[in-house]
């Protein structure tokens, strides 16, 4: 197991670039990429970095250059790992409820292509017919993931064609004689259950023998990783035996294996990111002491968002007596990063760091109160490099126009 930044580096890094601060540990994203790749060695897995998780342009090339593929959401994500340097024949577009341009641009484009409703189905298969191969995003109707934000195979999910609704996709492919070359699901974010892929996969068994040019069988990401000490991440050693004795029982198409394909954001980026914060205000009330960090829900919004839970510690004041506190941000609206939270003793000044922050951190964090977005520091073979500078006040009206009417 990779160390965890030191508390002197991140105190060294957070005097050095100031705070509010994001920080990424490269080497714990490889470690975390060579445990899928020992754990599916036998079934020779291909992973999809999903990098709406985090999209700095060096940590897309630093994952690039580890070996990985990438999966993008938007056709922006799709020209940034083109410019990271991935091939297009190593970016997977899974297009939501997008429009129909956004796909016809990713086929310019070249990438793989994934599918999500009828309507889209039907226009690709009309104006490409059989000449370019698409995957197919289904639904399978199964409720997965840590919450109901972020579950996404359920029945009353928007993502994916309902697989009851699997004749109507037939008839689109038959009518367009078209070229479906994988079958994709993606449950959710925090599954913890391999059962659930298991699930999954079940249910794409049952109609892959529609689809004679299928190859590729997506299960999308959503693997579990500890946000509390002690908290179970998924076993991905047992996930890795169940889904190859899943794919082991399947009959071969045309004399060969279906290949899996898996697109993993948390689990490759979030414990490598550490966001540090320093406190503004210690304020004591009768039943509470807030501890207000230079932060927000506009630079992490994922404990107001999703209820997410992130280990916090104060690394200015290691030895200190164990107090509770609520640790909350300088945002004009309630914005509490967590209740009741048990820290060493809190001065104004000290460093208050967050782990697990590094993917969907910074890359939903917005400019709320005019605020400015952090700096993005990497740290890589003992090296630290500013990789986002934080903004300055000119960000703020970049894009604005100011109408002389109004002078
Ligand atoms: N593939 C697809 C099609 C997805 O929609 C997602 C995530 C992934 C892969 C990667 O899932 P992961 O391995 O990161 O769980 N912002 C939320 C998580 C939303 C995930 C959205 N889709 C959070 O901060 O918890």
């Amino acid at each position: 197991m990779i160390n965890p930044l030191a508390p002197e580096t991140l105190i060294q890094l957070a005097d050095q670039y100031g705070t509010p601060l994001y920080i990424y540990h490269t080497e714990k994203i490889k470690e975390q990429y060579q445990r899928l790749k020992t754990a599916f060695e036998k079934t020779d897995a291909v992973f999809f970095y999903a990098s709406k998780a985090l999209t700095n342009i060096n940590i897309l090339r630093y994952i690039k250059n580890i070996g990985a593929n990438v999966d993008c959401s938007s056709i922006n994500e799709v020209k940034l790992a083109l410019h990271a340097g991935f091939p297009a024949s190593g970016i997977l577009y899974t297009s939501n409820g997008i429009a129909f341009s956004e796909i016809e641009e990713a086929r310019q484009l070249a990438v793989i292509i994934n599918i999500d409703s009828l309507s889209n189905l039907e226009k690709f298969g009309e104006k490409f017919g059989h000449d370019y191969p698409v995957g197919i995003r289904l639904r399978p109707n199964i409720l997965a993931g840590g919450n109901l934000k972020i579950s996404t195979g359920h029945d009353k999910s928007k993502f994916g064609i309902p697989v009851d609704q699997i004749s109507m996709v037939l008839a689109v492919v038959k009518k367009h004689n078209m070229l479906i070359r994988a079958l994709h699901i993606h449950t959710g974010s925090e599954i913890e259950d391999a059962d659930v892929f298991v699930k999954g996969i079940e249910i794409l068994f049952e109609i892959t023998h529609h689809f004679p040019d299928l190859e590729f069988i997506d299960l999308g990401g959503g693997f579990k990783v500890a946000s509390k000490p002690g908290e179970k991440e998924t076993d991905i050693s047992l996930l890795a035996e169940k889904v190859s004795s899943a794919f082991a029982r399947h009959p071969y198409k045309n004399g060969k294996p279906l290949k899996i394909w898996f697109e993993p954001g948390k689990f490759l980026v979030s414990e490598a990111g550490f966001f540090l914060t320093r406190v503004n205000v210690l304020k004591k009330t009768r039943a509470v002491t807030f501890v207000s960090v230079d932060s927000g829900f506009n630079h992490l919004i994922r404990p107001m968002f999703y209820d997410a839970y992130h280990q916090i510690e104060n690394i200015s004041n290691p030895g200190g007596p164990l107090k509770n506190y609520a640790v909350v941000g300088n945002i004009c609206e309630t914005d509490t990063f967590a209740w009741d939270r048990s820290l060493n003793e809190v001065r104004e000044g000290d460093y208050i760091v967050f782990r697990n922050a590094g993917a969907y951190g910074f890359e939903m964090s917005s400019n709320f109160n005019s605020r400015f977005k952090p700096a993005e520091v990497m740290v890589m073979e003992g090296k630290t490099h500013l990789i986002r500078k934080r903004d300055v006040f000119d960000d703020l009206l970049r894009n604005q126009m100011p109408l002389p009417l109004i002078l």
